[in-house]
């Protein structure tokens, strides 16, 4: 069974045929970090506008590069939510017309679920029940998944997810959008020991908080520019520049600020394994791209008696791959969508 997936919740361009649910046979994911960096964020009237130029080019690509024609398609699977409104309008208009014109079943996807059967891209073998983190630039929860469809959240973030913090942290750094990728490479080369930012462990609660340590990181790069202007006003030679930290101080902010997102992730991880006695993880979404959570989430595993399951980095961010996975499922349940579809920014799983 063969299906053309489509994902446009966010800023990547995204079309991929799937095969069984599966069987990746094409996945291209066209990306707007050179529109948004500019900004330190995505720009959501732009996203849309680029949606709007890359989704034929797109998905053309993704059926050439597996061979095949919509006539081939058993379905069309779409991200109808969560995400933002004017790019998710794209994606959903799109496969309406698709559908409509070549008389083709259509599957509306939720994102986060798609994000949390992604690993079934890669290990069909995976079985239920396991306990799932997904956590991205829009999204930090932990859910019980039973079955396909069934899935109990256990936690979220009150506040900012951790790939938002990621975001913004670089952004305070001066390092562009999206935050993750860089401060992952920075963090490696730092000190996570030189600065203790706070752990927000939320006690008696799965839920997260990540607004106060990005909060703490503004503050300590704000009183260090303070110092280096002090010292810059002092020094007689000095040329009045704004006060930038030094590469080696940014990398350790970076580390600092890795370990202490990295710590609460996997404790929380923890707890959720030890509250339902689940011992099969899965981690999906951008941050799960992150070297450091990677590692740790393995350790914890290996240590515990856990199994655990970390897709590879292409799955990892947003890819139409995984709505094609996801809606594979639905349609073999006869979950189909109508022209009626409406995509929604906000829509939990
Ligand atoms: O899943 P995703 O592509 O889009 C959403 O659904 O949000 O996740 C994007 C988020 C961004 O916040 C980005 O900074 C973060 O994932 N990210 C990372 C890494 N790669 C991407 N965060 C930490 N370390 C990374 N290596
Ligand atoms: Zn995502």
């Amino acid at each position: 069974m063969l299906l053309l997936g489509i994902d446009t919740s966010c800023d990547d361009t995204s079309a991929a045929v799937v095969e069984g649910g599966a069987t990746i046979r094409s996945n291209v994911v066209s990306g707007q970090a050179e529109i948004h960096s500019r900004y330190g964020g995505i720009v959501p009237e732009l996203a849309s506008r680029r949606h709007i130029e890359m989704i034929v080019p797109v998905v053309d690509e993704a059926l050439k590069s597996a061979g095949v024609t919509l006539k081939d398609l058993d379905a069309v699977a779409v991200c109808e939510g969560p995400g933002l409104i004017g790019s998710l309008l794209v994606g959903c208009s799109f496969a309406k017309a698709v559908c409509h014109a070549g008389h083709i079943p259509l599957v509306a996807v939720n994102h986060l679920e798609g994000h949390l059967l992604s690993p079934f891209l890669e290990s069909p073998g995976l079985s239920f029940p396991f306990i799932s983190l997904v956590v991205s630039g829009g999204h930090t929860s932990l859910y019980k998944a039973e079955d396909f469809g069934q899935y109990t959240e256990l936690g979220r973030t009150r506040d900012d997810a951790a790939g938002e913090a990621y975001d913004k942290v670089s952004k305070i750094l001066g390092l562009g959008y999206p935050g993750g990728p860089v401060i992952d490479r920075l963090a490696a080369k730092g000190d996570p020991g030189e600065i203790d930012f706070p752990r927000s462990f939320l006690p008696d609660t799965l839920d997260f908080s990540f607004s106060g340590i990005k909060t703490a990181v503004l503050n300590y790069v704000n009183r260090e520019k303070v110092k280096l202007k002090k010292q810059a006003d002092m020094s007689l030679n000095s040329v009045p520049l704004p006060p930038t930290l030094s590469q080696s101080r940014k990398e350790n902010v970076a580390a600092a600020f890795q370990a202490a997102v990295v710590d609460v992730l996997v404790r929380k991880v923890e707890w959720a394994v030890a509250a339902t006695g689940v011992k099969r993880v899965v981690i999906s979404g951008g941050v799960s791209a992150n070297g450091l959570l990677r590692q740790r989430i393995r350790e914890m595993g290996d240590s515990q008696g856990v199994e655990v399951y970390v897709p590879s980095i292409s799955l990892c961010t947003d890819n139409a791959a995984m709505i094609a996975a996801a809606g594979y499922h639905r349609f073999r349940k006869g979950l189909l969508a109508g022209p009626d579809l409406n995509p929604r920014a906000y829509l939990p799983l």
